[in-house]
């Protein structure tokens, strides 16, 4: 935009002499009849000031500049009155003035001072009124007072005087006037630009909306196909896992009978062929597509580091490898009793202080893992064991690092989840910060153990939506607080309910470290009564 004349450059000035033409039609045309009005009304006043000279006053309102003011505003219904606008309208403008000048000259002073002030009006009017642009409306200030010194300055009956003063006001209006133009005109034209370019981004947003909406079709397509792919991979390996008990594993592992089956694979009876040892040998569930092969290679990069914990309170991991190109498995020591799962299962809920013993234990091995740097991301009941050594009962925490393992994707684990359906545990479990992708670290583990404590003592997880679907439960993680446990469960204190909520806490900042809980739990079980317990 000029900084003066505030035009545009090339074509985009032509396409907002249109579109202002066209918005401002009936303005200009509301402004004629004012104008037409005015000075028809103002002929009242010759009446009472020139009563000698009415005629030709008259003569110049109603048989001139009135009906010539009349035929313009016929013009503005014109189709081509747009492309002529400007010099009509200034034409007849111009006329208004040099009419009034004209009077000036033909009433004899002092009654003709009275109507030097309709020259205000005219350069006022041409300037705002009428929506000319500043040259217009410029030259018509310009003819205007040139015309009146003129016709001053020949009529011997002005005092020099007057005509300073009248050129003092005539100037100061061509400044408010000018000054007027210039802003209504500035305006006009910032909002023609920010109107054009609300225009070109929403005809962008469209272009990409359109693009997503094509991405989100192919996206559902592949999605489709994945899931048919899981499906049929699910049945080969459910196939499979029936016919590998008596097999061999890279000639050191044989299967026996399968002890049963979870997310990511198949648990086995095993032995090791040479040591005559008892193992537990976990099969995992063959990725598809792509994620096969990534997979593949992350069991071979990251395999027993990933797993592996120095822990009485985790399961030992003897070894891990892939065998025949894609089968990965795991070797564990046997261990003999059940999961903590199954124990809810058949006893329904606990007391707090076997709770806490259970968990405490928990804490412990998950306190070890994540000095290591290892979090364990599926902590639920199904992977706590209660292991029977001997006499005493091992709380053992299993399936370390293999949620990491079998997870390629650096979406959330909600997204995964929802794309192939079986890479992440229980959502029941989960930390809210996990639903939405955020980074995490062992503190969501920690969550997991306050809702497995939650559920040991009241015999349920804290937050449930039946078939409402991930979304629905994400929701309640992230959002909501959970039932009192006291109130649910009377053999519950409000201490391990407070220890309960804390891990609970919905941010990881709120909740304490592993090491943390596992210290308050000892502390709870210390203040408790004896019972037996597990270690
Ligand atoms: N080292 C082990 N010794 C004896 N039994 C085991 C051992 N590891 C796992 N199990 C048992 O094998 C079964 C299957 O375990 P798996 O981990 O595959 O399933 P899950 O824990 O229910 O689900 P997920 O795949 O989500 O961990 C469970 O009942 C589990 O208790
Ligand atoms: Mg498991």
């Amino acid at each position: 935009m000029h900084p003066l004349t505030l035009r545009f450059p090339g074509e985009l000035e032509d396409e907002f002499a249109e579109e202002y033409s066209a918005r401002t039609l009936t303005q200009v045309r509301g402004a004629l009849v004012l104008g037409l009005v005015l000075y028809t009304v103002f002929g009242i006043l010759d009446t009472w000031i020139a009563p000698a000279q009415r005629p030709t006053l008259w003569l110049i309102r109603y048989a001139i500049v009135g009906p010539l003011l009349a035929l313009v505003i016929g013009l503005t219904y014109h189709p081509s009155f747009k492309r002529y606008r400007e010099p009509v309208v200034s034409a007849v403008v111009l006329v208004a003035g040099l009419g009034i000048i004209a009077m000036t000259a033909i009433i004899p002073a002092p009654g003709n001072y009275l109507y030097y002030a309709g020259l205000l009006l005219v350069i006022v009017y041409a300037f705002t009124l009428v929506r000319l642009s500043l040259p217009f409306s410029m030259g018509i200030s310009a003819v205007t007072i040139v015309a009146y010194l003129a016709v001053a300055l020949s009529m011997s009956e002005t005092p020099p005087e007057l005509i300073v003063n009248n050129m003092f006001f005539l100037g100061s209006t061509v400044v408010i006037g000018f000054s007027a133009n210039y802003s209504m005109s500035r305006y006009a034209r910032t909002v023609f630009l920010q109107r054009r370019l609300i225009e070109a981004h929403t005809a962008q947003l469209q272009e990409k909306n359109e693009e997503l909406l094509a991405k989100n079709q192919m996206l559902a397509e592949s999605r489709a196909a994945t899931i048919r792919t899981a499906r049929r991979s699910e049945l080969i390996f459910s196939a499979l896992s029936e016919t590998l008990p008596g097999t061999v594993l890279d000639e050191k592992y044989r299967l026996a009978e399968k002890i049963g089956s979870g997310n990511f694979g198949t648990v086995y009876r095993g032995e090791h062929i040479f040591l005559h040892h008892p193992v537990a040998v976990k099969i995992f569930r063959p990725a598809i597509g792509h994620l096969a092969l990534e997979g593949i290679d992350r069991f071979r990069l990251e395999g027993i580091s990933a797993c592996r914990i120095n822990h009485p309170n985790a399961v030992t991991v003897l070894d891990f490898d892939v065998s025949a190109g894609s089968l990965a498995y795991l070797v564990m020591e046997l261990l003999n009793g059940r999961s903590l799962a199954e124990e809810l299962r058949a006893e329904g809920r606990m007391s707090p202080t076997r709770c806490a013993d259970v968990a405490a234990c928990v804490c412990d091995a998950l306190a070890e893992a994540h000095g290591a740097g290892i979090v364990h991301r599926d902590i639920k009941p199904s992977n706590v064991f209660l292991h029977h050594n001997h006499s005493e009962q091992l709380v053992k925490v299993i399936d370390f690092g293999i949620a990491k393992l079998t997870d390629t994707s650096a979406e959330s684990d909600l997204q995964v989840s929802t794309v192939a359906g079986m890479f992440i545990g229980t959502p029941a479990y989960m930390a809210p910060e996990r639903f939405v992708g955020d980074q995490y670290d062992g503190r969501a583990d920690v969550y997991s153990v306050g809702v497995m404590m939650y559920e040991m003592l009241s015999g349920h997880v804290p937050f449930e939506v039946g078939n409402a679907g991930r979304w629905a439960l994400a929701k309640k993680h992230i959002v909501e607080e959970p039932a009192s446990l006291t109130a649910m469960n009377a053999d519950v204190d409000p201490e391990m309910e407070a220890i309960v909520f804390d891990a609970l806490g919905k941010t990881p900042g709120r909740r304490p470290t592993a090491q943390q809980l596992g210290a308050r739990l000892h502390d709870y079980l210390m203040k408790a009564p004896s019972q037996p317990s597990p270690s």
